[in-house]
């Protein structure tokens, strides 16, 4: 909140900011609470209740706070949302109560996305999301689902790409006993728990001809059939589907329904890949940061410059999903402070960046140590391979030399380059590759 002192300057006591942070808290806080598997429903009613007053509460005092701001400055003219800055797209989304689940980030592809969410949320439209795995699709869904009026209902998730064929119509429709071998007892499908929520149709592109057909239908109709049943059963489930493949190339290709697409898609969300939007990964780290060091009960971890280099401009094949683990497993092996060591050995830096290890340094498996003696061996092994790697890179990956120069027999040399899994050509090409920059 602002002091006014007769007209002069307003002295800022909290800032609009800080009101927008603790939204933002009371918004995970609510986000967490919804999905939480280890309380009952009615608990998580009553705490989402007192969150949601919480937060009622904290708008209320953000909207005061903005009517005395606007009494004092001249009337600015309304700007449309794509010529606003980030930062004041996101705020506009939660002063309109905007419900984020969590989901952060600044950039204007995302905004745009979570902007055209809050809009088809309150309707019944089909959406479709498409994005690279681990881009955030599913948490969308929720997102859509959780702004619209179906949120006290079911929110059901189906993976139309883990369901084997034969049991697809089963698992989406349902069956009645006795319809095949195994079918022992009347069983409800996925679109009839869903009633009155939303059906979360993930993959959508592995669904199989069969299958599309069938959707279609329901899509029209609003009618499903158990399997083995002539009983006509009317479901209101609101469909949201997701894909990380480009159905429209597929519909062209004749794997994908063309009706199907276009009726799915009639709200399209495009989420950007990671490495798309790199300027939001700071914020992610931290903030993943801060959620491992919850989880696991430590304080959170820092990271080395290096380290922290390397995340900022890694490609993220996995996008969020994919920084998400690797901030768990950092916060998970490394003591106070995470390096490169830390990292999986598949994305870890090639060896030229790896050799300066040392000076303190302690490796993931040293770190991990559950005894003195193993994190001596631990310590002592991780010396070896940097000592390796450092002298194939001295002498351009050639092991003869690298043998001949700390006067060591050759074949040993080989020996422990294999123990550690050091591939001398490595080093010639980041050799060749030095030499080429210069
Ligand atoms: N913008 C975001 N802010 C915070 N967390 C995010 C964001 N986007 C995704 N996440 C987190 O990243 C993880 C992966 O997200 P999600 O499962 O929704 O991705 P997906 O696109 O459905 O992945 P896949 O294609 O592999 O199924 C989840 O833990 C999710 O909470
Ligand atoms: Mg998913």
């Amino acid at each position: 909140m602002k002091l006014y002192n007769q007209g002069a300057t307003p002295v800022s006591v909290t800032s609009p900011v800080s009101f927008a942070g603790l939204i933002e808290k009371i918004e995970i806080l609510r986000s967490t609470l919804r999905w939480a598997s280890k309380l009952d429903r009615p608990e998580i009613e009553k705490l989402l209740k007192q969150a949601t007053t919480l937060r009622d509460e904290v708008m209320g005092l953000s909207h005061k706070e903005r009517f005395v701001q606007a009494a004092s400055a001249e009337a600015a003219p309304p700007q449309p949302e794509v010529e606003r800055l980030p930062r004041e797209r996101r705020q506009a989304l939660m002063e309109r109560s905007f419900i984020f689940e969590g989901t952060f980030g600044d950039n204007p592809r995302l905004l745009e996305a979570l902007e055209i969410a809050e809009k088809a949320a309150p309707t019944d439209l089909p959406v479709l999301i498409d994005g690279e795995s681990g881009t955030g699709k599913e948490l969308m869904a929720k997102v859509i689902h959780a702004n619209g009026a179906r949120t006290d209902k079911p929110f059901i998730s189906v993976n139309c790409g883990a369901i084997p064929d034969s049991l697809l119509e089963s698992e989406l429709f349902g069956h009645k006993k006795g319809a095949f071998t195994g079918a022992s007892n009347d069983r409800r499908g996925k679109f009839e728990s869903a009633h009155a929520g939303t059906i979360f149709l993930d993959e959508i592109g592995e669904l199989p001809l069969t299958g599309q057909v069938k959707l279609l239908r329901v899509l029209e109709a609003h009618e499903i059939q158990r399997v083995g049943s002539d009983e006509i059963i009317t479901v209101d489930a609101r469909i949201v589907a997701a894909t990380n493949k480009d159905l429209r190339r597929m519909s062209q290709a004749g794997t994908f329904r063309e009706d199907l697409f276009y009726r799915l898609s009639v709200i399209h969300v495009s989420l950007p890949a990671l490495r798309e939007r790199r300027d939001e990964i700071p914020l992610l780290v931290s903030f993943f940061s801060d959620e491992a060091a919850g989880m696991l009960r430590r304080a959170p971890v820092r990271l080395t410059p290096r380290l922290r280099d390397f995340l900022l401009h890694y490609d993220y094949p996995g996008n969020i999903r994919e920084l998400r683990n690797l901030l768990y497993r950092l916060s998970c092996l490394a003591g106070d402070t995470a390096d490169l060591p830390h990292l999986p050995q598949d994305i870890r830096p090639k060896p030229a960046a790896l050799a300066v290890v040392g000076n303190g340094a302690c490796g993931a498996d040293a770190a991990m140590a559950t005894s003195l003696s193993e994190a001596k061996r631990a310590a002592s092994d991780e010396a070896e391979r940097a000592f390796l790697e450092r002298g194939l890179q001295e002498v351009g990956g050639t092991v003869a030399e690298l043998a001949r120069r700390f006067d060591m027999n050759r074949s040993h040399v080989q020996m422990l380059l294999k123990k550690h899994g050091i591939h001398s050509k490595d080093f010639r090409a980041s050799r060749q590759a030095d030499g080429g920059k210069g």
